[in-house]
């Protein structure tokens, strides 16, 4: 296509949203009318069951469950008065006690004020406060947010020793939806340790944001924790941004939570019109169809030509690969969906994989995330009329232009600026074209059958673990891997035996490996 067709192609696609001020650029994803037209009567589908879930359909099959983060942001939308009664309550709590921890009405027993959060969640209940907090927290918050999003022992001591001296006004936010996940309940335990370390009561610390009735919810009621606020079974982990678990968070460090649910109503009223070239996540969803030809094929790099942005591919990647990534159908065929998600930032990455995007294997298409506005205020001159934000536009061009020429797909997504409104946006834009896709498919977007599975392979080892120790606490001579394996009553398990023994020397906790540690077979263990 030349240059003047290519012209007429960027106009004729260019989608934009006048309130919002965002624009959607599809021209670079190479399908022609006739693709489209193919697709029109799987988005007919993809509308009607949209409009479907919006009412409150069981949409979430095999959980049994309706799926509703839309109404988060319009709860009149809810499809009972009490759900929209109780979606109002609890942002009102939420701005409330936001507001009281800011200005210390609500203050630690041994400090004014408190000055820090650390949140405890993992997976839908870290990304989205992650995502956000990177993106739009001032530079100096009313409240530093610190993460601990993961099991790892030596990630929690960084934040802990980090505020070690600040503990005393360290207020902890744990977020677990099912209240029984295992990493934020280690995270809790251990943090909750420091602060009896540090003789400090930690329900006077301590907020939950989990299911009424949870393991997390019966603790912090029985103990008597600061606050609770309410996960609801209607919205799903890589849902939830606006919901509790990432309002609460966004309040508390001085983000406009109104702003954000305010973008994401204005974009969830777009992505309503059952009309794909006037429907933005209608646009999305039909380009990720053209990409991978509707099976995946090709992975999506997510470039957002601002720092701020940075977390968003990763948010993005859950979002996606946890919601299409999946085995089967909703007609039980075997499907194996799902696309691929990875990036940073740009023009970082140009430094970077960037290199194999223009010219290596062409197994991806692109999404530029660009941002009209380079900073607040003027910016100094870095050669004669030129700024560092104009190099920025630039290399964004021209990564966009090399890809064409190269035969790579890309997506660009325009905003005028990095904040509430247009993060909410972005986010609901998102959403709705991840519901979108799972339609075009066939798939439901809304369980995670592999998270679970995950989450019962690890209590199979830590059974395991227990079992092998009790042998090991039996005998009185060293024993070889499989002599333990079999008194644990677990044949065909040696080489996670041999993994967990192996782990456990390695930790001081009283096994010894005798033999040659190359040779796993030579070994013998006992306990000292
Ligand atoms: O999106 C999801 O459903 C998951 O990623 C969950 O958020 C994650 O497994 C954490 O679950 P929970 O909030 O129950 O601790």
């Amino acid at each position: 296509m030349d240059a003047k067709a290519l012209w007429q192609r960027y106009q004729d696609w260019l989608y934009f949203h006048e309130g919002l001020g965002l624009y959607l650029d599809v021209s670079r994803m190479r399908f022609d009318d006739a693709f489209v037209e193919t697709l029109q009567p799987k988005f007919d589908k993809a509308f009607a069951d949209m409009a479907e879930l919006e009412k409150g359909a069981i949409a979430n099959p095999d959980e049994n469950r309706m799926v509703g983060h839309y109404w988060l942001r319009n709860p009149d939308l809810a499809p009972t008065p009490e759900l929209t009664q109780e979606i109002v309550q609890t942002l009102e709590q939420i701005e409330a006690f936001a507001e009281k921890v800011q200005t210390g009405a609500i203050h630690p027993p041994r400090a004014n004020r408190f000055t820090d959060i650390i949140s405890i969640g993992i997976g839908g209940s870290a990304l989205g406060p992650e995502f956000v907090a990177e993106a739009l927290a001032p530079d100096f918050p009313p409240l530093k947010i610190h993460f601990i999003d993961n099991t790892d022992p030596a990630g929690i001591d960084r934040i802990l020793n980090h505020l070690r001296n600040n503990l005393a006004s360290t207020l902890v936010v744990v977020i677990s939806k099912s209240g029984g996940t295992p990493e934020p309940r280690n995270g809790m335990i251990e943090v909750k340790k420091a602060y009896a370390g540090q003789n400090l009561d930690f329900a006077q610390y301590a907020v939950a944001i989990t299911s009424t009735g949870s393991n997390l919810d019966k603790v912090a009621q029985s103990e008597g924790w600061l606050a609770r606020f309410p996960m609801y079974d209607w919205v799903g982990g890589r849902t939830s941004e606006m919901s509790a678990v990432g309002l609460v968070p966004a309040a508390l460090q001085g983000i406009d939570v109104r702003a954000m649910l305010e973008g994401a109503k204005e974009m969830d009223d777009a992505t309503r019109i059952a009309n794909i070239k006037n429907n933005p996540a209608a646009l999305l969803a039909l380009s990720w169809y053209y990409a991978g030809k509707g099976k995946g094929e090709k992975d999506m790099v997510v470039l957002p030509y601002k720092d701020s942005l940075l977390l968003f591919s990763r948010y993005l990647q859950q979002l996606v690969m946890e919601s299409l990534g999946k085995e089967q159908d909703l007609d039980g065929n075997t499907v194996y969906q799902g696309i691929a998600v990875y990036g940073n930032k740009g023009s970082t990455d140009q430094h970077a994989y960037v290199q194999q995007l223009r010219e290596g294997v062409p197994n991806f298409f692109a999404t530029l995330i660009e941002v009209l506005e380079d900073r607040q205020g003027p910016s100094p001159e870095i050669d004669p009329g030129v700024t560092s934000g104009d190099y920025l536009s630039g290399f964004l061009q021209g990564t966009r232009k090399a890809l064409y020429e190269n035969q790579r797909d890309s997506i660009t997504v325009t905003i005028p600026q990095v904040n509430a409104r247009t993060v909410g946006a972005l986010i609901a834009l998102y959403e709705r074209t991840v519901g979108f896709y799972a339609s075009l498919v066939n798939i439901n977007a809304y369980h995670q059958p592999g998270v679970e599975a995950g989450k019962k392979a690890a209590a199979a080892i830590l059974d395991l673990q227990t079992k092998v120790i009790g042998v090991l606490q039996a005998e009185k001579t060293p024993l070889s891997l499989e002599e333990i394996a079999n008194k644990a009553g677990a044949a065909e398990e040696v080489e996670s035996i041999y993994k967990i023994l192996r782990h456990l020397s390695a930790n001081q906790r009283g096994v010894i490996l005798q033999g040659n540690l190359g040779q796993p077979s030579s070994l013998k263990v006992s306990l000292s």
